[in-house]
């Protein structure tokens, strides 16, 4: 049974009166939406989070008729009146009660506004997102933005029920952990009781969640907030929130079918939207040679394809030097862009440079023929093969990468979605918002050469399992060992991932210790209670974690996570709000015992 307040005695909602109320009395209580005085009849809309509802003011009443001039948008008011049905012709269409309005008899004001410092509709969109951000509470009175927080709600309803119904317990896991290695930079909490000593906020509650399946949970999720000191963008905030789930007794397949399930249920009842299952699965290798990208946005075409071979002895140097020291020449067509603009080109080798390149080359096909800086090094047989391979047809340009194998397939796997933008600026649609393209990839080495560290580092995480054929690499070509470790991915979001972990002490240690080479000590002091635990009998085990903020901003079919978290933080990770991060009083830092060498500002 609802519990409804009877303090203020509202009868009803703002979206709830229709005509078979007609006729009886209603109090509503809300915010002015608008006035309007059509000639001496005055009208305002009431808004609650549920919807308007258009108020009559009774013309005979003196006190209303000297209060109206008064009331300013946005102050809160509490209308009694009597429900009528509209006359004809003066219905709203557009309102779900605009059958009906309410006929004032009383107003009570229980708050009168400021005027806002922005309109509080959809203009606002245009408004400066700071001010927005500063004014948070007033931005989310805003329709689009409360079915933003709504829509959420019933994202995170969705998720616990599967997972109750799969059998998962929802556990906790602490928010003063300690530091770990490996991972983004953490946030720090000093600790005033062990002086000197810090915590660390979670990036996220793996470790935890691992010791819950030795402690024998066997199915474990949690809406966990995770904190990580990274460098902002749209699709990440400095905390956010992770669908985060483990699992014991399971292989990859186990938790492909789950997260399937997941996806689909939540897909179902949020957006009434039937999606195919099971998924595409790809392995890493052949989503970066593809679309160069680990997260491939698969609505459209413009496939990369390599020419590595076709320009090993080519006499244009460039191509063919980056073949011989071992890496790829690589090539896409992106069709009908042959009329782009100096400026936008100028922002496609800039792009491509940010990323590393050396340059951006081109071909393009204008007016039956084919222009380039680099037509000329190009042979005959070179120019054929092109044209083949790339299908160049009129109108269409080519961009090449050549260099490191996966750095050319990076800058080129940028430069298609930049390309897809351009003709999409062209009033030519690409990635269209429902065409859910969801896909597994698969099979990451499972650790990578970091030059500026001079060894290896954990492609995902240093406790993700090798794939088990692999195993004797270990020693010999460690670049070459796949990890059991699978990343969700719609429409060129990373969604989530995770992995099958390992679960052998020994394994472990060989890991931290032989190919990541964190030294005995540090790998005692950071994950000795770990590897100890799995002396005593720890299960085999394996999870995943996906952004829930990543997954509402898709459902909404917003650009930024930003739109979907209640207060969220700023590029610089300010909240403009409560104006956060704040300075620490003297007092506070003498009882951490610690000293700011921060310059005064
Ligand atoms: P990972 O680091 O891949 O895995 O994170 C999982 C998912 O969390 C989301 N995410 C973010 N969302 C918003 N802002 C951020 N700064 C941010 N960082 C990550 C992404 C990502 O795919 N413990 C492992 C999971 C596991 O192995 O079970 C982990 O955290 O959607
Ligand atoms: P260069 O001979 O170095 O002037 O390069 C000729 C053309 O190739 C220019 O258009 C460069 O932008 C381009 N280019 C140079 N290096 C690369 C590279 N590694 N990959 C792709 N294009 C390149």
């Amino acid at each position: 049974m609802k519990v409804f307040t009877t303090g203020m005695k509202r009868s009803h909602h703002c979206n709830q009166l229709r005509k078979d109320n007609a006729g009886s009395a209603s109090t509503l209580i809300g915010w002015i939406d608008s006035l309007r005085d059509h000639g001496g009849v005055f009208f305002l809309d009431l808004r609650d989070r549920e919807g308007k509802t258009q108020v009559v003011l009774d013309p005979e009443n003196q006190t209303l008729s000297e209060l109206f001039p008064k009331l300013k948008p946005e102050s809160v008011i509490q209308v009694e009146g009597e429900v009528r049905e509209r006359e004809q012709g003066t219905e709203n269409a557009n309102l779900d009660t605009g059958d009906i309005e309410l006929f004032a008899h009383s107003i009570v004001v229980h708050n009168q506004s400021k005027t806002p410092p922005f309109p509080l509709d959809e203009s606002a969109d245009k408004v400066g997102e700071d001010l927005r951000l500063t004014y948070r509470y007033l931005d989310l009175r805003r329709p689009s933005n409360l079915d933003c927080l709504k829509l959420r709600h019933q994202a995170s309803l969705s998720i616990r029920k599967y997972f109750d119904e799969q059998d998962f317990l929802e556990i906790e896991t602490p928010m003063l952990f300690k530091s770990t290695p490996e991972g983004a930079r953490e946030f720090l909490v000093p600790s005033r009781l062990n002086e000197g000593k810090f915590y660390a906020l979670p990036q996220s509650p793996q470790q935890y969640k691992q010791m819950l399946m030795v402690a024998g949970i066997e199915r474990y999720y949690q809406l966990a907030r995770c904190f990580r000191d990274e460098d902002l963008r749209a699709d990440r905030q400095p905390e956010f929130t992770q669908i985060d789930l483990e699992m014991s007794f399971i292989d990859r397949e186990d938790m492909y079918a789950l997260i399937e399930g997941l996806l689909k249920t939540v897909w179902l009842e949020t957006l009434g939207e039937e999606i195919q299952t099971p998924f595409l699965r790809m392995p890493f290798s052949e989503a970066m040679n593809r679309f160069g990208s680990d997260k491939p946005d698969m609505r459209f075409g413009m496939e990369l394809q390599d020419l590595s071979e076709d320009f090993r002895s080519s006499d244009f140097k460039v191509f063919a030097g980056a073949v011989q020291s071992g890496g790829s020449v690589k090539a896409f067509n992106a069709k009908e862009l042959a009329d782009l603009t100096q400026g936008e080109l100028k922002h496609l080798e800039d792009t491509a440079k940010s990323l590393g390149a050396k340059g951006l080359a081109f071909i393009k096909s204008e007016n039956g023929e084919w222009k380039s800086p680099i037509l000329k090094f190009l042979s005959e047989t070179e120019r054929e093969t092109l044209k083949i391979k790339l299908k160049v047809e009129e109108g269409d340009i080519v961009f090449f990468a050549a260099g490191a194998w996966e750095s050319s397939c990076n800058i080129l796997g940028r430069i298609r979605l930049e390309a897809a933008a351009l003709v999409e600026k062209r009033g030519r649609a690409l990635r269209l918002p429902k065409d859910w393209k969801f896909l597994w990839v698969i099979d990451f080495p499972l650790m990578h050469y970091e030059e500026e560290e001079g060894r290896y580092v954990a492609s995902h995480h240093p406790f993700t399992a090798p794939v088990e054929e692999d195993l004797n690499l270990i020693e010999t070509e460690p670049k070459k060992v796949r990890g059991q470790h699978y990343d969700i991915v719609l429409n060129g979001v990373e969604l989530g991932g995770g992995s099958i972990r390992i679960h052998q002490p020994e394994i472990q240690k060989k890991i931290f210790e032989e190919v990541l080479q964190i030294p005995p000590e540090v790998v005692r002091s950071r994950f000795g209670y770990m590897l100890e635990s799995f002396e005593y009998g720890a299960p085999p085990h394996g999870g995943i974690a996906l952004g829930l903020d990543r997954l509402v901003t898709i459902l909404a079919g917003k650009e930024s996570i930003r739109d979907v978290i209640a207060f969220p933080k700023t590029q610089k990770g300010q909240d403009l709000m409560t104006d956060s991060p704040g300075s620490a009083t003297d007092r506070q830092l003498r009882d951490l015992k610690i000293q700011s060498i921060a310059e005064e500002s």
